[in-house]
C-alpha cells in the first residue's frame, strides 16, 4: 500500500510541477476508474524482446490482449530496467508527452510489484508459472487471452488517475541504456460505471 501511494504522488508531483521538460497540467477531474484497452501500437521492430500482441474484443465492455512475446536470446528478468511512460491527449486531441514517467531497475520485480496478484495471471495466461520461474526465460509464448477490463482491481496501481486518454508505453533497457523491447497501448481511463 505505501507502494501504491508513492507511485501515485510521483504521478501528481510530475503532473502538478511540470517537471522533466513537462508544462502539462491535464485539468481534468480525478478518481476511480476503470481501463478501456483502445489500441495496441507496434513500438518494438528489431528488439530483443519483441511483443506481438493484438486486441480481441470479447464482450461490449471487455477486450482480451492476444498474441506472443517472442524473445529467443534474452531473458526478461531483473538485470533489464524498465522506463514507463504516459502521454495524455489534452483538449484539442495533441498528446503531451510523459505526463507521467516512471523509471527503475529491476524491470521483472518492478512490474510484478506494480501489477500485483494480476501478474501472475498474466504471465499464466502465456503459460508462464511466475510461482517457479521468477523471470521470463528466452522463448516464445502465446496467451488465448488476457483480459484487462477488471483493472486496477487486483493491482497497486494507483487507486486514482486523471480521466482521459493515455498512451502508455513500456520499454525495457540493458545496463547501457539500450532499448531491448517496447510495448505500447492507447487506454482510455473511464470513471467505472462509463
Ligand atoms: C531494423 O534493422 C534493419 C537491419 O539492420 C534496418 O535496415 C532497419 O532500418 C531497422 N528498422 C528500424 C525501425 O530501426
Ligand atoms: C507471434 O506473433 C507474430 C505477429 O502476430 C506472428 O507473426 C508470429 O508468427 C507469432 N509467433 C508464433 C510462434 O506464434
Ligand atoms: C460489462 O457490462 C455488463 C452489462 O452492462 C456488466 O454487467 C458488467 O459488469 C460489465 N463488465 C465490466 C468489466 O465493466
Ligand atoms: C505454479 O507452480 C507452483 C509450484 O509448482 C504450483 O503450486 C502452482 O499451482 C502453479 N500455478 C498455477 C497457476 O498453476
Amino acid at each position: 500500500m505505501k507502494y501504491v501511494f508513492i507511485i501515485l504522488a510521483e504521478f501528481l508531483i510530475l503532473v502538478d510541477s511540470g517537471k522533466n521538460d513537462f508544462n502539462f497540467r491535464p485539468n481534468l477531474p480525478l478518481g476511480n476508474y476503470r481501463v478501456n484497452v483502445l489500441a495496441f501500437v507496434p513500438c518494438n521492430s528489431n528488439s530483443t524482446i519483441q511483443f506481438n500482441f493484438f486486441l480481441f474484443k470479447t464482450s461490449t465492455n471487455t477486450t482480451d490482449i492476444r498474441g506472443n512475446i517472442t524473445s529467443l536470446k534474452k531473458t526478461i528478468d531483473d538485470s533489464l530496467a524498465i522506463r514507463i511512460s504516459m502521454d495524455i491527449k489534452d483538449k484539442i486531441g495533441s498528446w503531451q508527452s510523459n505526463a507521467y514517467v516512471y523509471k527503475t531497475p529491476k524491470a521483472y520485480t518492478s512490474l510484478k510489484n506494480l501489477l500485483g496478484a494480476e501478474y501472475e495471471k498474466f504471465l499464466y495466461s502465456f503459460g508462464i508459472n511466475e510461482t517457479t520461474h521468477k523471470r521470463i526465460p528466452p522463448g516464445i509464448y502465446t496467451t488465448k487471452g488476457y483480459d484487462i477490463s477488471n483493472y486496477p482491481a487486483n493491482t497497486n496501481l494507483p487507486r486514482q488517475i486523471f480521466y482521459g486518454t493515455y498512451r502508455f508505453k513500456g520499454v525495457y533497457m540493458e545496463k547501457n541504456g539500450d532499448q531491448c523491447g517496447c510495448v505500447m497501448f492507447i487506454v482510455e481511463i473511464k470513471r467505472p460505471w462509463e
